[in-house]
């Protein structure tokens, strides 16, 4: 599309997700293209994507195979049933994400989002607790600051406040909050996981004192928080939370939407941190977000208590109309024999010390007042404007694509996490460019 083009687009129809729909709609930043590292812009700019996207498209943009895979699936097939029914690709994409999923989670429920893969877990849980006689752990301990989605269970297992208010009033009902886990003042700047912190795993406990572990189903967190703005777990943290759940008989769900396919340079979070869920919730990275396609891996007692404990027919009443669709299966089966050719998690990995230097080279940068970073995931925390919290974060990242880098705010944090296949003087490129915007913005 061209300048001309774009200027004629009618903006008024699309009610934008997650949006400032007034002010984007007065001055749009259009999208046309994508290869590689690099969006095109509608008048024609290269971008650079520090982004991967919206933390998805890990193996970089249009990948050819992947291309191709979903070109001779939609012509092959469009679409078939998997209630009752089945076809290849849903089959072979699970056999080939369960072969990176961590432990026994070998059994792969499909959904079409992060936020359905979440509420998918949720139930799971809850009809697990059930299959065993346990029906009465209906209680869910999440973390504030979590990001779950944005379905009615993902929203009330959420911890930030703004995705909640309107709804406030109709949550699920049995929900409690952990604290979240970062803490600016003992551990600003902190390299990789902070030191501090792995304590608050320890308020897992008063909430089981307080509720009754009898009533509690699953504890449900993100290994590290990225939506709300990256916040690393502390040292100890997460193996300590699964200690506590499993003293309980409570099951860990790791939301893994950000973290799952080799943002950390393993497969999953899980086996970076050497912590293994009960059930673990993945989208975005699966199939390089070719298309809509989530998932929930469960382990082996989870699935064998819910499919062997139901006398006969049907075990667990859920699913999609797209659960398994035949083109996002397909682009997930392409996309991890594109993982496993280019050793790509290998890549990640290799470049994550590069990433680390590159995103601590904004220390003493204006605004700054926090940087986080782990793996291929990273944060710039920067001090609110006064009396207007988000603004600089949202002039910063305009700045930024004005000068050709895609980066995404989060009120006053910038994330980033570019795709793999990054090349080092373009992680460079992407941190000098925020040094140069953040120069410009008051
Ligand atoms: C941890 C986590 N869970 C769930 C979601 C929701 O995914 P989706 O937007 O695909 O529904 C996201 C999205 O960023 C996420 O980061």
């Amino acid at each position: 599309m061209n300048d001309r083009a774009a200027n004629m687009l009618d903006l008024s129809a699309f009610w934008m997700p997650f949006t400032a729909n007034r002010q984007y709609k007065s001055a749009p930043r259009l999208l046309s293209k994508a290869k590689g590292m690099y969006y095109t812009s509608h008048d024609g700019r290269r971008i650079l994507d520090g982004t991967a996207g919206l933390w998805c498209v890990n193996a970089g943009h249009c990948r050819d195979e992947i291309v191709a895979a979903v070109q001779e699936q939609a012509a092959e097939m469009d679409f078939a049933p998997t209630f009752q029914m089945g076809h290849p690709k849903a089959f072979e994409a699970a056999t080939k994400i369960a072969k990176h999923t961590p432990g026994d989670l070998k059994h792969i429920f499909f959904a079409n989002s992060g936020s359905e893969a979440v509420d998918t877990a949720l139930k799971i849980a809850l009809a697990y607790h059930r299959a065993r006689g346990e029906g009465h752990r209906t209680r869910f301990i999440s973390r504030e600051r979590g990001y779950h989605g944005v379905n009615f269970g993902g929203t009330s297992v959420g911890g930030i406040p703004a995705n909640r208010k309107a709804y406030s009033g109709a949550m699920v009902p049995a929900v409690d909050f952990l604290p979240h886990t970062l803490n600016i003042k003992e551990a600003a700047f902190s390299k990789g996981q902070p030191k501090w912190g792995a304590h608050l795993a320890d308020e897992l406990e008063r909430l089981v004192a307080l509720h009754d572990a009898s009533t509690i189903a699953a504890v449900i967190v993100e290994p590290v928080a990225g939506s709300t703005g990256v916040l690393v777990p502390p040292q100890g943290y997460l193996e300590r939370l699964r200690e506590i759940c499993d003293k309980h008989g409570i099951l860990l769900i790791f939301d893994e939407v950000i973290t799952g396919w080799g943002r950390l340079g393993t497969p999953f979070a899980a086996q970076y941190f050497k912590v293994t869920p009960d059930l673990l919730t993945m989208a975005k990275g699966t199939n390089n977000a070719a298309a809509p396609l989530g998932a929930v891996a469960a382990s082996a007692r989870i699935h064998d208590a819910i499919v062997n404990g139901t006398p006969a027919g049907i075990e667990l009443f859920h699913g999609y109309t797209y659960s398994g669709h035949p083109i996002a299966t397909a682009a997930a089966c392409a996309t991890i024999d594109l993982y496993e050719r280019e050793q790509l998690f290998a890549r990640s990995a290799k470049l994550a010390p590069v990433f680390e230097e590159a995103i601590h080279s904004l220390r003493g940068a204006r605004h700054v007042i926090d940087i986080r970073n782990l793996g291929l995931i990273g944060g710039v925390e920067l001090a609110p404007r006064d009396g207007a919290p988000g603004a600089r974060g949202y002039e910063t990242f305009v700045r930024c694509f004005q000068k050709g880098v895609l980066v995404r705010p989060a009120g006053d944090i910038l994330e980033f996490s570019p795709p793999f296949i990054a090349e080092e003087e373009q992680i460079a490129e992407i941190f000098k460019t925020v040094g140069e915007a953040l120069n410009e913005v008051d």
